[in-house]
């Protein structure tokens, strides 16, 4: 279905070429009609002529008789645009009598790998993993709903020297044996003990020493241990995943494990192509642009002078492996924005080998910090844990709490599950509304409110208009019946309900799922702006079903917005 914002540009481009190639329309919702376009400013300067004139003329060429009630000239050379009740009318009952509510699928669909929460395994997740899996996560939906291919990976932490610590432990505490049985209550505690023996044990550590050698020469015995950790490993992971929702599986998984056989590949591969420069024992390309703050060149290190490789070596193998092996042309990574000078000088270097072919993108999807009450990142000891299982857990308590003492018709298990679905929500939708690369303050109490721009007000949101038709005993009106616009409240939410597209268009061209909450916050304002100037269970038939109309299509632009930040609309609460 073509969008709104969209045939109007393109009538005023045609209009907009018959007086030179290529000046934009700049068109935008506007205060006195209904849209606005600007472009006749920068091209009467562009052809040095009087802004109004080109203005009049582009009005002259412009065919938007069936789109427009009134096109007018004004002030400087703005050109105002009203458009008719007959076309937003029409848009609408094809917005909704289309499943996709109006947002097609992409005419070039691209292979995308997104790259997101990448926990490493041997430690509980922390908050430190929930804007990389939340983010990552609602990008996925969106980017998939639209048509891409996308690959989902899990790029977790499971190789490197710790293992030789853990998995002596692990037979120590008989799991070697046993690895049916062998279950750890708590990774973090886990962790500390093997590190303890390790610190104090000079015996247990000179077998980790020598495990880790047998580790990385690929021992079988060794490799059968490594995979009982990682196993239980994913276990916890799985079961936080499961709790917040995201689609990431086992089978999304490629750990940097997956890596280390190409890692003397690509060392081989970038002394082939003569990158490889010898700095301080160390084998490091210098790629351009790259300098310190003395203004020294900056070396990407692929491999240690120790012999051992880094971060740089196994994320050159992973590009390697994501354009050749799973042919992506998209590689996005949601990671920190701390990591961007890595990812860049990465990025850089994958191109000189070969490995980011120009038909090809790879995109550092950055994001800010969660910082405490106290302003400072929030690392540890929310509600006393780091874990991030516990968050959300208290989340899911403290929104049980918060509905305790609202009157509802549901039973005791569905309060549970609404509870379930309000306080997972408000900690993912407190994450995604912010744009993505700001720091936010982990707060309780606003994430929670049911007023504002949070996850409960949208979820209540949808809900409420769901319990319209429930009170009127009636059924939604048939997909695609003729919505009212002709009050100003009607018409203001038809013209949001028609930025539905368009949201998800800049949302994805953005990799910011915060634009589409702003969007969907702002269709939840204008609807109760409507919902309380209009009537709708009035006697008149027509009128009756012509805003139940406008309704039903909100709610479900609500439950799909919703679905594709990987949040819940429950029917009722
Ligand atoms: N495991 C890494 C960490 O915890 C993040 C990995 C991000 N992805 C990547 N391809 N480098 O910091």
């Amino acid at each position: 279905m073509p969008d709104t914002s969209g045939v109007l540009r393109q009538r005023l481009q045609a209009a907009f070429d018959t007086i030179a190639p290529d000046a934009d329309p700049v068109l935008r919702p506007s205060e006195r009609a209904d849209f606005q376009s600007n472009g006749a400013l920068a091209l009467a300067k562009r052809v040095g002529r009087l802004p109004r004139q080109v203005a009049d003329e582009v009005v002259d060429a412009a065919s938007l008789d069936d789109l427009c009630a009134s096109v007018e000239v004004s002030g400087q050379g703005f050109i105002n645009l009203t458009l008719s009740e007959e076309f937003i009318a029409d848009q609408l009952a094809a917005m909704g009598a289309d499943e996709r509510l109006g947002v097609d699928v992409v005419p070039a669909p691209q292979t995308m790998v997104i790259d997101y929460s990448s926990p490493n395994v041997a430690k509980e997740m922390h908050v430190g993993h929930l804007r990389t899996t939340v983010l990552g996560d609602a990008l996925a939906r969106i980017l998939g709903f639209l048509g891409h291919a996308v690959l989902r990976e899990n790029h977790i932490g499971d190789w490197g020297t710790p293992f030789g610590m853990l998995i002596e432990r692990l037979i120590d505490v008989g799991g070697a044996a046993d690895a049916e049985s062998f279950s750890v209550r708590d990774l973090n505690a886990f962790y500390a003990e093997a590190r303890q023996h390790f610190d104090s044990d000079p015996a247990f550590g000179e077998r980790c020493r020598r495990r880790v050698v047998l580790l990385q020469g690929g021992d079988a015995e060794t490799l059968r241990l490594w995979r009982i950790f990682v196993a239980e490993s994913l276990r916890h992971i799985d079961e936080v995943y499961g709790m917040l929702g995201v689609l990431l599986t086992d089978e999304d998984v490629v750990g940097e494990s997956f890596y280390n056989p190409w890692l003397p590949v690509v060392v081989d591969e970038l002394a082939a192509r003569g990158l490889l420069v010898e700095d301080d024992g160390a084998q490091c390309v210098f790629p351009d642009g790259f300098t310190n703050r003395q203004g020294d060149p900056l070396p990407l290190i692929v491999r240690k002078s120790d012999g051992g490789y880094g971060y740089p070596a196994t994320d050159l193998a992973c590009v390697r492996d994501r354009t050749g092996r799973r042919g992506a042309t998209t590689l996005l990574y949601v990671v920190g924005a701390e990591q961007a000078l890595h990812l860049r000088m990465v990025f850089a270097v994958a191109a000189m080998a070969g490995y980011l072919p120009e038909t090809s993108a790879a995109v550092h999807v950055g994001f800010g910090l969660v910082l405490g009450p106290d302003g400072k990142k929030l690392a540890s000891r929310v509600g006393g844990s780091e874990r991030l299982a516990d968050l959300l857990t208290e989340a899911v308590d403290r929104a049980t709490a918060s509905i305790a003492g609202r009157p509802s018709d549901l039973n005791a298990g569905q309060r549970a599950a609404v509870a379930r679905t309000l306080g997972i929500g408000a900690v993912k939708y407190a994450d995604l509304s912010t744009e993505r690369m700001r720091d936010y303050v982990f707060d309780w109490d606003r994430m929670l409110a049911f007023e504002g721009n949070t996850g409960p007000y949208l979820q209540y949101a949808h809900a409420r208009i769901r319990s319209i038709f429930r009170r009127a005993e009636m059924p939604p009106p048939a997909r695609g019946a003729r919505p009212s616009v002709g009050e100003p409240p009607e018409r203001a939410l038809a013209l949001q309900l028609l930025e539905f597209p368009a949201a998800i268009a800049a949302t994805a061209e953005s990799y910011s799922p915060s634009k589409l909450c702003t969007y969907l916050f702002d269709l939840a304002t204008t609807f109760t702006t409507f919902y309380e100037a209009c009537r709708v269970l009035v006697d008149d038939v027509a009128v009756r079903t012509a805003r139940l109309a406008l309704c039903d299509l909100t709610a479900r632009t609500l439950a799909l917005g919703l679905s594709l930040l990987g949040m819940e609309a429950p029917e009722q609460m």
